[in-house]
């Protein structure tokens, strides 16, 4: 039997679930730019994980229509710990009911740490958050959002991988 997990991670916290899942569950780990489409069919088990940004899974796109006819286990890692509202905005963001069903999601807390984001996305970033702190009535949300842009978040542990390594295991 050939399993593998694969991820794509901006700022880490999706390689660090990605590597202690492989740990645990003694698979093959890899970067999904580094995986080919040809490659399917050489493995049984397939977990993918990435990052939100903006709302969207990294790179789910590819993988929803990459794996359109071969179910695998998908966890999306955010900057919240585990608000159910905030999940179920990623899910609504990344997925139609039917890719739900045929999929299996999982939800692991990251982070946030924006002062480690640069380029063209800091410079949109700044804008955005000095337009967001100018408004009068702010949101839940929007209020979040500048909390987290002064104050870094960090809720990645090792403890949250549990029901996904214990799903992976029972297939
Ligand atoms: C520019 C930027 C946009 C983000 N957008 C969202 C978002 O829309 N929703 C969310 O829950 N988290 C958001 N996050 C938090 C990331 O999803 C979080 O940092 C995650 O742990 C990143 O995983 P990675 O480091 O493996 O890529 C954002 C972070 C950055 C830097």
């Amino acid at each position: 039997m050939k399993n593998i997990v694969l991820y794509k991670s901006k700022y880490g916290h999706t390689f660090q679930y990605a590597s202690w899942i492989a740990e645990e569950l003694n698979w093959e780990i890899r970067d999904f730019s580094k995986f080919k489409k040809t490659e399917i069919k050489d493995y049984d088990t397939i977990i993918f994980g990435s990052g939100v940004y903006m709302g969207k899974m990294n790179k789910v796109k590819k993988v929803l229509e990459w794996f359109k006819d071969k179910p695998i286990i998908i966890f999306a890692c955010a900057g919240n710990n585990n608000v159910e509202k905030d999940i179920a905005d990623i899910k609504n963001n990344n997925f139609n009911e039917d890719q739900l069903a045929f999929h299996t999601f999982f939800y692991l807390p990251g982070g946030i740490d924006f002062s480690k984001v640069r380029g063209i996305i800091k410079i949109f970033l700044n804008i955005f958050i000095k337009n967001v702190e100018r408004k009068k009535n702010k949101t839940e949300d929007e209020e979040g959002i500048i909390e987290s842009y002064y104050h870094p978040t960090n809720y990645v542990d090792k403890k949250h991988i549990e029901a996904l390594v214990a799903y992976a295991k029972k297939l």
